[in-house]
């Protein structure tokens, strides 16, 4: 779930504080993320410094002195007295007033004025899209991607796997009695075709064994690597647009590449997958570093990342303190499955999924229901 960084700036210390101390202890502003100010210069460098901002809750007397703010930037006034609404520029919320009743005009204030935000929100209470993606190879993503699936559905939800990696390796999961592979999808995804919805319906396959519809997608690395941002969107979309299904579970690999870029974008929630060493730590680190320029101001990955600690053996965790991310989940490695498994072998493995049910229920189900229920 995309959070909303909201920007409050007050002179009134008192009134400032006391904001603070209702935002630390409400257990209900997950949907935000809250940066303060009092004093007009501070908060002047922080704006020149092109920190993301989606909202600015401001005092009329702050916004007068306030320059250089981006285009998209929603402000709204923090006003003494109740106005009407007329000859008003900025929209404004009465400062006086229960401050849970001030976060709900808030959120209604954002999704009236940001139509992607909006979109966001009416397509997450539909399916929710869900990456798993790490910038290092052999972390497990795959492994967990396939595993979630199946474990979402047995928990009753219909749920899509979506493989894009470059080598498509989902043969060694899914199976379909089925024949008449689903490569075309990706010629319908090249332009606009209004038969992609239909084409999805007709190329997906089933899975009886996991319960899991996916495309049946032969190794076709060259296909994969021509693939455009454009195509990887309207295939999600038109997976999403099916309106069957709870979860798209996407499986990218570590590449930045466009499609996987794309891939990330449109996710609700990314599963980023860790593993317990210094590649992982400090690729995370340098990818998260540069996460503006590559995707974006407006789709800040750490507000949308779950990390998942696997192949985890109890050892003392490395140095993550300086990534500024929190491990949310743990998976355990296993012995097993360092030789080469069947199917089952690899889907069935009772303690493993245990720790991906335990995942699914505190992560991925609880961002949906906050959704779904307007988060205040
Ligand atoms: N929790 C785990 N314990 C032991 N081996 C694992 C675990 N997760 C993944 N593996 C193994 O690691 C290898 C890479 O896994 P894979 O899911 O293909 O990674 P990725 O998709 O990130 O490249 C595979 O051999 C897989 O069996
Ligand atoms: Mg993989």
């Amino acid at each position: 779930m995309k959070k909303i960084r909201v920007v409050v700036a007050d002179s009134n210390h008192d009134y400032l504080k006391s904001f603070v101390s209702f935002t630390r202890t409400s257990h209900n502003d997950s949907r935000f993320v809250f940066t303060y100010f009092s004093d007009q210069q501070i908060l002047q460098e922080y704006i020149d410094h092109g920190h993301a901002i989606d909202l600015l809750l401001i005092s009329p007397d702050l916004h007068e002195s306030v320059m250089n703010l981006a285009d998209d930037v929603l402000i709204v006034l923090l006003e003494d007295d109740i106005l009407s609404d007329d000859d008003r520029t900025f929209p404004g919320v009465y400062r006086y007033q229960r401050l849970s009743q001030l976060l709900s005009n808030l959120i209604g204030l954002y999704y009236e004025h940001n139509e992607a935000a909006e979109r966001q929100l009416v397509r997450s209470k539909q399916a929710k899209v869900i990456s798993v993606y790490s910038p290092v190879g052999g972390t497990g993503k795959t492994t967990v991607a396939a595993n979630l699936s199946k474990q979402l559905a047995l928990n009753g939800s219909k749920v899509f796997y979506l493989n894009l990696e470059t080598i498509n390796s989902s043969g060694l999961f899914f199976s379909s009695e089925e024949d008449n592979p689903s490569l075309q999808i990706f010629y319908y995804a090249k332009s606009d075709f209004k038969q992609l919805l239909s084409k999805i319906e007709t190329l997906k396959k089933h899975d009886a064994y996991a319960m899991v519809d996916y495309f049946d997608i032969e190794i076709n690395a060259e296909e994969m690597l021509e693939m455009r941002g454009e195509e990887v969107k309207r295939i999600i979309n038109g997976i999403v647009k099916t309106g069957e299904y709870n979860y798209i579970i996407v499986d990218l690999d570590s590449s930045l590449h466009e499609r996987n870029r794309t891939a990330l974008t449109e996710s609700d929630n990314i599963l980023w997958i860790m593993t317990n060493d210094n590649q992982s730590i400090l690729k995370t680190k340098a990818l998260l570093d540069k996460e503006e320029d590559l995707f974006g101001k407006k789709n800040i990955i750490r507000d949308r990342m779950t990390t998942i600690l696997n192949k985890f053996t109890g050892a003392q965790i490395g140095d993550m303190d300086d990534l500024g991310v929190t491990i949310d989940g743990y998976l355990p490695f296993i012995s097993a499955w360092l030789v080469p498994q069947t199917n089952d072998g690899i889907l069935g493995n009772d303690r493993f999924n245990q720790e991906i049910q335990t995942i699914a229920r505190n992560i991925i189900v609880y961002n949906k229901e906050g959704v779904a229920t307007g988060g205040l």
